[in-house]
């Protein structure tokens, strides 16, 4: 049976999900919401964007089953779309583009969304809507927390913890064994070699915090 599902959310980052569905050719996106009113009645790669979350109830009953958060930013927001699906008693649907490496023995959380060239090596964990994104690699053992990003090309080293919420960034690489808080923010590029508490940017090699106050102020 082919699974249909409704993407919340129609950005940059949603064209990659909806390429990345279209290679792994067992799910349809049934169409797009977004609270852009500019955006409703056009397309994204043949997948009309139909109007905002409002129309989320009229979708029961459709061939909808699923939903995929197409965010890639502000993780805060994606957890509420998040729960804005299941709350409309839509299953969370997982984004594995077929370029993707991932060992049997990782343990994948619900709508997890690993793009193309991404690699997730055996008995890494991770949550609820992480998303591995292209070319990023999360070595054996890591454990990555619900909604945490990994941007394009960054490297993972064996048994890093990385907390809920937190921002790794483009091409940055954190040494094995190291602890990423939650909410903290790691610069593009840096090179992660001592523990980052929670909501805390870093940036630069080796990398060093960027501000003085934390995220949470
Ligand atoms: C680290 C980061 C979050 C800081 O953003 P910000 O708070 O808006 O910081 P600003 O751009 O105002 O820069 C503040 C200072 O930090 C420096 N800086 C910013 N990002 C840096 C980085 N990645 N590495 C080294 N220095 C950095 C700036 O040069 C600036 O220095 P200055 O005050 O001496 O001029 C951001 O620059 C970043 O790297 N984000 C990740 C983006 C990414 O990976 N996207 C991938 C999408 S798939």
């Amino acid at each position: 049976m082919t699974i249909s599902c409704v993407i919340l959310c129609g950005g940059g980052h949603t064209r990659v999900l909806i390429d990345a569905l279209q290679a792994a050719g067992k799910v349809v996106p049934y169409g797009i919401l977004d609270s852009d009113p500019n955006l409703w009645g056009t397309e994204m790669f043949g997948i009309p964007i139909l109007g905002d979350d409002t129309l989320l109830p009229k979708l029961i009953g459709q061939p909808v089953t699923h939903f995929v958060v197409g965010l890639g930013g502000n993780s805060k927001i994606r957890q509420r779309l998040f729960e804005k699906g299941f709350s409309a008693s839509l299953e969370p649907m997982a984004v594995i583009h077929p370029a993707a490496v991932c060992s049997r023995w990782a343990e994948l959380g619900q709508g997890v969304q690993l793009l193309p060239g991404s690699i997730v090596n055996p008995g890494a964990k991770l949550g609820a809507n992480v998303i591995i994104n292209s070319g990023a690699i999360v070595e054996h053992d890591c454990s990555i927390g619900d909604y945490v990003h990994v941007a394009t090309g960054a490297k993972l080293a064996g048994t890093v913890s990385v907390g809920p919420h937190a921002y790794i960034g483009a091409g940055a690489t954190i040494k094995q064994n190291i602890n990423i808080g939650e909410g903290a923010i790691v610069g593009a590029g840096a090179v992660v070699i001592k523990d980052v508490p929670p909501h805390t940017v870093v940036a630069g090699v080796p990398a060093r915090p960027l501000y003085d106050e934390d995220l949470k102020a």
